[in-house]
Order: C-alpha cells, then structure tokens, then sequence
C-alpha cells in the first residue's frame, strides 16, 4: 500500500521533509517507537510535536506526533500507538530502517520550559504515549537548569507500556551530556490501572489521596514552588488541570508563562 520508492518527489506536499528511518522498536503488541534522520535546517524546542506523515497510495496523511528526542539530538525520536485501522499508524507500525517518512517543516507546542515561569519543582504527568514531549525535555539540559527537582509521572494500564519511559529515564541518567544532572535531580513514578505494579491507580487518584507525595517523600502541591506540564487523553488532562487549579496553579501559554500547562497526546 505504502509505495514510497515510486514518484515520490511529484507526490510530496510543500514545506514537507522526506527523512530516513534509522532505528525502529517495537515495546508491546500496541507501542513502537522509531528515529529518523534530522534535516540540518530544522530547528524546534524540546517538547513540540510535527506532523509525520507517508505516502498513502498517491495521498500524504499526516498525524501530529510529539518529538521525543531532545533539541540538541541529531536524529529525531518518536513513539507511537499502533490503531489496527489507524489511517497513518497502520502503516507506520510497518516501517523499517531504510523506509522514508514524511515531516512537515513548523514545529509547535505548549509543553516547553518557556510556557512555564521558574520554580523549584517541575511535575510532568502523562498517560500512554502523552509521555513522548517528556522523553524530549528530560533530556534537555535546560530543564535541569529551571527546576531542581524533575519528577516525571507515567500511568498506563499494564506495566508492559512503561517500558519506554524506564528506558528513556535509564538512558538519560546514563547520557554523557546531562548524566550526572539527571541522576541527581530526575525522578520516575510510575502505576497501572489493570495490572498489578507496586503503585496502581490513576494519577488523579495517587495526587488526591496523597500516595504520589508520600512515594517521592515531597510536599503537597504547592504554587509557590511547583510547576507541571500534563499531557495525555482529554479525560485525564482535564481531571488532571481540575486537580491543579483546586490547589492554586495557574495554566499558562507560550504567550503566558504560568504555573501549568497542557497538551493532548496525539494519535489515535
Ligand atoms: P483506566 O485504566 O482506569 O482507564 P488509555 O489507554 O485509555 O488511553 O488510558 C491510559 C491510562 O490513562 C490508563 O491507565 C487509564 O486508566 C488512565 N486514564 C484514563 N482516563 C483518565 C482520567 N480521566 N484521569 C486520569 N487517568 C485516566
């Protein structure tokens, strides 16, 4: 179906980068993530997502995908849900190293460190693949030079979909660029909703009845000191926001920098 070899140049849109896949893995039956080559040109800030697109028979389709690798990468990281009858992700989960995928040239997005005024501690909580942005700005050394203690949160519902992010907090705790900060100021909390895991529950629950503060030995939340960043399902952003504002944080804009801010996670 994905006929990317084949006239390719007449059938790619303007403003669209044709890149090559470099690295693909696959976690679960329903998560992958994938690099591709970077263009020299492309510029963006940890935390914003791009349309990734393929040639779909003569048509491009296109999906907004978080950028999971940090500003200062040269390759571009991605991780994404496989939908069987996903218009896009039914073939990209078919991609291979070698393959070309398509990127639109702009770079947007309300998770970076500028949307957020200073603080002592940055909450990032995500759900499924909302916590792809987030595998972007842990790797970014600004945001260890923000906040002084980075707590990134991840509930899925079997432990299986966590693997990610346990990889992706090893390997920047193991990174000779910000090794020696994320091992000092990065920290994973991680539940599940249907599986066992030594924490279980929605996030909103674990910040309500308290158990997410305990298990990191911090505060409650407080809007003298802490910051966070959501991004997941609609549901989970909004009960999440709810959860924030009821305990005096502000949402903030890229215009605006305040206390929270939010993004739906993409794809689906
Ligand atoms: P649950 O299993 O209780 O629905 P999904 O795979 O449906 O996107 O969900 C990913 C994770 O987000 C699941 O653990 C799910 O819990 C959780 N979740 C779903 N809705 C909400 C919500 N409104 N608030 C917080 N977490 C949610």
């Amino acid at each position: 179906v994905v006929d990317l070899a084949a006239g390719l140049s007449d059938a790619v849109p303007a403003g669209t980068f044709v890149e090559t896949v470099t690295d693909v893995q696959h976690y679960t039956a329903d998560l992958f993530r994938f690099r591709l080559t970077r263009p020299a040109s492309f510029r963006f800030r940890s935390g914003e997502f791009v349309m990734i697109g393929l040639m779909v028979g003569e048509k491009p389709i296109f999906r907004a995908y978080s950028i999971a690798s940090p500003s200062w990468d040269e390759e571009l990281e991605f991780f994404s849900i496989k939908v069987p009858n996903g218009p896009l992700t039914q073939h990209l989960q078919k991609i291979k190293p070698g393959d070309v995928v398509l990127m639109k040239k702009k770079p947007t997005g309300t998770l970076v460190n500028d949307a957020l005024v200073p603080g002592k501690r940055l909450y990032m909580f995500s759900t499924g693949t909302g916590v792809a942005p987030f595998a972007s700005l842990i790797r970014d050394p600004e945001t260890y030079e923000k906040f002084e203690d980075v707590i990134l949160t991840q509930t899925c519902r079997q432990a299986a979909d966590l693997a990610y992010a346990q990889d992706v907090v090893a390997a920047a705790k193991a990174d000779p660029l910000i090794g020696e900060l994320a091992s000092e100021r990065l920290r994973l909390f991680t539940s599940t909703t249907r599986e066992p895991h030594p924490y279980q529950g929605r996030i909103t629950t674990l910040i309500e009845d308290g158990t997410l503060f305990k298990a990191l030995d911090v505060p409650p939340l407080d809007p003298a000191t802490d910051r966070a960043m959501i991004c997941g399902s609609m549901a989970m952003i909004q009960d999440t926001k709810t959860l924030l504002e009821k305990n005096g944080l502000t949402e903030g804009a890229n215009n605006r920098p305040a206390e929270f801010v939010i993004e739906r996670a993409f794809v689906g």
